[in-house]
């Protein structure tokens, strides 16, 4: 990267348009191609790769996060590749006041992956709450000496969340949340980020964070990996009215834990358009289009055959459809959900474990990062 400056000073941290946060086309479009080379690299090498992604704890997940990215990380966890799965529960405060509720969602949230098939018992999947592990929060403190205010500010993904959640007052952990995001990634040596694409500045930051730290504190070998992003190939799944998103929050989902009761309640009142011929047309008929993609998704057929044999028939046909194979898709993991929720020792026991790994890398990463510092004394 050739603007890059070889040991940034405080007062020289870049403060340009060309070397800002939000991300241009050609980093995008180069992270994209870095994550198509991966897809491909990863069945042939698992053992060159790490993964650490996660999710903040503000409530239990639902089918656009199954197929979105929990699907994602199952499928790379079993090409056997060590899989660090972080619950963001300090980020939540970014954007309210208090963690209400946060251990019953971190628990809720811990059986969604268990259930959608993250296996802490292969011996390498950790799933742990950052706010057990020390030495990644301390992490930040050298971190934040690398990033300039102006660069914080620029975050397009900051901003659009500021914006959704009408802040009056932005604390600072909004502005900072991303460099404790790098934290997170880099405690544990994450060479590959599963993520969605409005995470993508956050992975720039990770990756600028890891090259200037290297390049100020060099050490043989160099202390950070530069981590990919790896994308998705699912479309993101729209909300049931229409929205842009699924989103609890906007109770346009349907929540991996919910019933089959709930689930056809809640299909039947998906927001569709008044012509009873169904096709496959994603740009003119987005609703519709996002009902046949799920119900492709459940089934494996294609959503242009799927939209064939329902002709004439419908929304009505449609959501019947998409009821009956999103219900049967979702029994076995809804089976295994609720089996492991009578047993709240099982989950404790599974944090535990991530924990006690988490920590374990955070302490010799931290080690390695005062080490190349010149910090210690005693
Ligand atoms: N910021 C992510 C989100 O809001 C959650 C997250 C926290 C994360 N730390 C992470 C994602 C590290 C990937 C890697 O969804």
């Amino acid at each position: 990267m050739s603007t890059e400056p070889a040991t940034p000073a405080p007062e020289s941290l870049p403060t340009n348009a060309a070397d800002e946060t939000t991300i241009s086309s050609d980093t995008f479009q180069a992270a994209v191609r870095r994550s198509e080379a991966l897809w491909k690299d990863i069945p042939a090498n698992p053992h060159k790769y790490r993964v650490l992604t996660g999710d903040r704890p503000t409530g239990s997940l639902h089918i656009g996060h199954l197929f979105g990215s929990l699907q994602n990380r199952v499928k790379i966890q079993n090409l056997g590749v060590t899989t660090f799965i972080v619950i963001a529960d300090y980020q939540v405060l970014t954007d309210r006041e208090t963690a209400d509720n946060v251990a019953t969602n971190v628990r809720e949230i811990v059986l969604d992956y268990l259930a959608a098939g993250l296996d802490p018992e292969n011996g390498r999947t950790f799933i742990f709450p950052h706010s057990h592990i020390p030495a990644l929060n301390q992490l930040l403190l050298p971190f934040l000496t690398f990033v300039s205010l102006p660069e914080l500010d620029r975050n397009p993904t900051v901003k659009e969340e500021i914006r959704a959640a009408g802040l009056r007052q932005i604390n600072a952990l909004m502005y900072t949340y991303p460099v404790h995001q790098a934290a997170d990634i880099l405690s544990v040596k994450g060479n590959i980020i599963p993520v969605g694409k409005d995470q993508l500045p956050h992975l720039e930051l990770t990756r600028k964070l890891a090259r200037r730290f290297n390049t100020r504190f060099p050490a043989e070998p160099a202390v950070f990996p530069e981590p990919d992003a790896l994308l998705s190939e699912t479309p993101v799944i729209l909300g049931l009215d229409g929205g842009q998103k699924m989103s609890k929050s906007r109770g346009n989902a349907i929540m991996l834990k919910a019933t089959a009761e709930e689930t056809a309640k809640l299909l039947k009142s998906a927001k569709t358009d008044s012509n009873r011929q169904i096709t496959f047309e994603p740009e003119t008929r987005p609703e519709v289009a996002n009902l046949l993609r799920l119900v492709s998704l459940c089934t494996g057929r294609a959503p242009e055959a799927i939209a064939a044999e329902i002709g004439d028939g419908g929304s009505g046909k449609l959501k019947a459809l998409l009821t009956e194979a999103l219900n049967a898709y979702l029994a076995p993991l809804r089976a295994k959900r609720t089996e492991l929720a009578k047993d709240p020792g099982y989950v404790a026991g599974v944090i535990q474990r991530g924990v006690e790994r988490a920590n374990a890398e955070a302490e010799a990463t931290l080690a390695a990062v005062r080490k190349a510092m010149g910090m210690f004394y005693c």
